[in-house]
């Protein structure tokens, strides 16, 4: 028989966030924490769900136009003008899609041709390398350093460009490192894509989530918003992963292809949805700052207490997730998440699930709650004391 399968896709391999997940499940030991996940732990707003049911219970259980909603896209074009300072005509240049992951997939594949160079900083999120790769276009690592507060600096763009390159894939504020990018980093970065005639792909999913800084979005720079796809999505801003709903904005061109891609794939994102959606950019604000501000104190506890262990820990201004170097102890990512869950039963990820530059570091999501984070924090702070005090005992 034949091989039935693709070698494009055979090539490529699973999230290696999944594999720690596996042996959770496999353990079932209700005594393992996990800190693992990336999706919030509160639960979707009240208000939010019940425009969900609402839509149900008047029988809006219909297909709804491709390209979504139009009072979606007109909230959401009205929302990237509240928060962002850039306009979207609701008609031509925003599209909502089945989660950021969907406008992410779909983007790639409406502007790469076989061949052409995608930038793409890592750490980043485990999709975009599998997606360009998907889309025929060619990923092209640029490794982020932790001395840089894993910026990413205009001169690392300019070495890793060649005539191939079409698209970077700007992924701030960053899964995992919870890096930012201020202004003056994104005017510099601005300047090298219209130079150089590069399109951006802008991954602002976490963009509600910035702490002491103001988000500032690289389509609202001169010249940015014509060469400018912005990704954004509900999973993280207002807890709402399983609702699966997020859009992308961008010039009229790459959006009426992605239309086409995402209307033979999918046909429209799913219409309960996009309702409750609807009243999320409606009347959510407050509850996104409520969350915002509850992100915040975990995550200040958690740099603390990082540090007050004796490991390096930068400060994330962004996202959910703070990025501890372990270096000092000796051992790889792997070796220490898989210890860790062996000695004391609490689940982190690598940071080398989102790239090899992430060797030695290791991502810790707060999306739990504090006296979780309080017991997980003790637990490994007991391990990392074992393992200092081993190495100390070398030294001897
Ligand atoms: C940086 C980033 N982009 C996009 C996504 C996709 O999110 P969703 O498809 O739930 O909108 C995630 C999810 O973890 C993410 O971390």
């Amino acid at each position: 028989m034949r091989n039935p399968l693709s070698k494009t896709i055979t090539g490529i391999k699973p999230s290696g966030i999944r594999k720690y997940f596996d042996i959770v499940t496999e353990m079932n030991d209700p005594d393992v924490i996990s800190l693992g996940v990336g999706e919030p732990d509160f639960d979707t707003p009240w208000h939010i769900r019940e425009e969900g049911i609402y839509s149900l219970e008047k029988g809006r259980t219909f297909y709804t136009s491709n390209s979504g909603l139009k009072e979606l896209r007109e909230e959401i074009s009205n929302y990237t003008y509240r928060h962002l300072g850039v306009s979207y005509d609701p008609v031509h240049e925003i599209i909502v899609t089945v989660g950021g992951s969907e406008a992410i997939d779909i983007g790639l594949r409406a502007m790469l041709d076989p061949g052409d160079e995608v930038l793409i900083p890592m750490p980043g999120y485990v999709s975009y390398v599998p997606c360009t790769t998907l889309a025929g276009g060619v990923p092209v690592i640029i490794n982020l350093k932790e001395e840089n507060e894993f910026r990413l600096t205009k001169e690392e763009v300019l070495e890793a460009l060649t005539p191939k390159t079409k698209v970077l894939i700007l992924p701030y504020p960053n899964n995992p490192t919870g890096a930012i990018m201020e202004r003056k980093d994104l005017e510099a970065i601005a300047e090298v894509c219209i130079e150089n005639d590069i399109y951006v792909m802008s991954d602002e999913i976490y963009g509600a989530l910035t702490y002491g800084v103001e988000h500032v979005s690289i389509a609202a720079l001169p010249g940015m918003k014509e060469r400018t796809i912005l990704i954004n999505g509900f999973s993280k801003a207002f807890a709402m992963t399983g609702w699966r709903l997020g859009y992308a904005c961008g010039p009229k061109v790459i959006l009426e292809q992605m239309t086409k891609i995402h209307q033979f794939a999918i046909m429209c994102a799913p219409t309960t949805s996009q309702y409750a959606a609807v009243e999320a950019l409606r009347h959510g604000d407050e509850d996104v700052e409520r969350m915002r501000e509850a992100y915040d104190q975990r995550r200040k506890f958690l740099v603390h207490t990082f540090r007050k262990m004796g490991l390096e820990c930068f400060e994330p201004f962004g996202a959910f997730y703070v990025f501890p170097s372990i270096k000092s102890l000796n051992m790889t990512s792997d070796e220490f998440a898989q210890e860790l869950l062996m000695a004391e039963k609490v689940a982190v990820v690598p940071g080398t699930a989102f790239g090899d530059c992430g060797e030695g570091f290791l991502r810790i999501s707060y999306a739990y709650s504090l006296e979780e984070l309080k017991e997980a924090t003790d637990r490994i702070a007991r391990f990392v004391q074992f393992k200092q005090e081993q190495i100390a005992g070398e030294l001897l």
